[in-house]
């Protein structure tokens, strides 16, 4: 087993300054406050699928998540499966701590502390997993093609791909800040952003063109998070709604042209697809 600590400075407001074990602390002390992000559709929905899955092979399945952030999603998925096998890649390293001290009550989950690139770097004692899957972190990612060469690597044959990627950064930027970085991380200029500074539009023609490189075949590209579905939500707090939201932002979704009026609708993206059998 190999735990690769690449530095990795944290993303937050601590900018480009050395991240100091007191503004880890710091940083550590505002995860443990916050709420769960669960409370919008396309990560509620995929929870829903991934307790499914899990349901489907009675909890007999190995989950390998690329930017496990703090393992929210997965952290719900092993309460209910604690025999699930589960690896997180994290590079980021005060969430790697938070999602290792979450997990730290299942015996067959771990997380590591890398980014998802050397393939050929053991990642655990079995390498391969029956799923792979990013949540929220297709746009943060600098080289798109190591990353999927990644996840291709560690996928068994015929094994799941599942990728959410969020478009919310470059088509609903919050700052003039966020504007120029997306502008910035669109161009060439991008090889010059450091790792955890890169917030981009992911066009899914290129994740339907790397993934086939890899022997990816998506079968299914499903839509969520309407900004205004998201805002309602969040105010009203009816989680109970969300099997409905969900079901209408699919359907609606499938009715509508591929295209940025489509992606405007619906910010964030769902890539399902499994890996070719050998
Ligand atoms: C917006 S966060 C999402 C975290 C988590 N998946 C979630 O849904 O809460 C994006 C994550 O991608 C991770 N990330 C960025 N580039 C990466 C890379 N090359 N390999 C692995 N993770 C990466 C970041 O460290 C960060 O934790």
């Amino acid at each position: 087993m190999c735990f690769n600590t690449t530095p990795y400075p944290s993303s937050s407001e601590e900018g480009d300054r050395p991240l100091t074990w007191d503004a880890m602390d710091v940083m550590y002390a505002r995860y443990v406050n916050q709420k769960p992000m669960l409370d919008k559709p396309a990560k509620w929905y995929l929870l829903q699928r991934l307790l499914e899955y899990a349901d489907e092979h009675k909890g007999q399945v190995s989950i390998l998540e690329l930017g496990a952030g703090r393992a929210y999603v997965i952290k719900k998925v092993l309460e209910q499966f604690p025999n699930l096998r589960y690896v997180g890649i994290e590079p980021d390293p005060v969430s790697a701590k938070y999602a290792q001290e979450q997990l730290a009550g299942f015996e067959n989950a771990k997380i590591v502390h890398s980014l998802a690139y050397n393939q050929n770097q053991p990642i655990a004692e079995q390498d391969k997993f029956d799923l792979v899957m990013s949540l929220s972190v297709l746009e943060h990612v600098k080289d798109l093609k190591s990353f999927f060469a990644f996840g291709a690597a560690h996928t068994k044959p015929d094994g799941a791909h599942i990728h959410v990627y969020d478009l919310g950064h470059a088509l609903y930027p919050s700052s003039l800040k966020e504007k120029l970085q997306v502008a910035v991380c669109n161009s060439v200029l991008r090889q010059y952003i450091p790792e955890n500074k890169i917030a981009r539009y992911v066009p899914l023609e290129e994740v339907e063109s790397i993934c086939g490189a890899h022997n990816i075949i998506i079968e299914q590209v499903t839509y969520h998070n309407m900004p205004s579905h998201v805002s309602w939500l969040k105010k009203a707090g009816q989680e109970e709604l969300m099997g409905l939201i969900t079901d209408l932002e699919i359907k609606m979704a499938q009715k509508m042209p591929p295209g940025l009026d489509k992606e405007k609708l619906f910010p964030s993206v769902c890539v399902w697809g499994h890996v070719r059998g050998q």
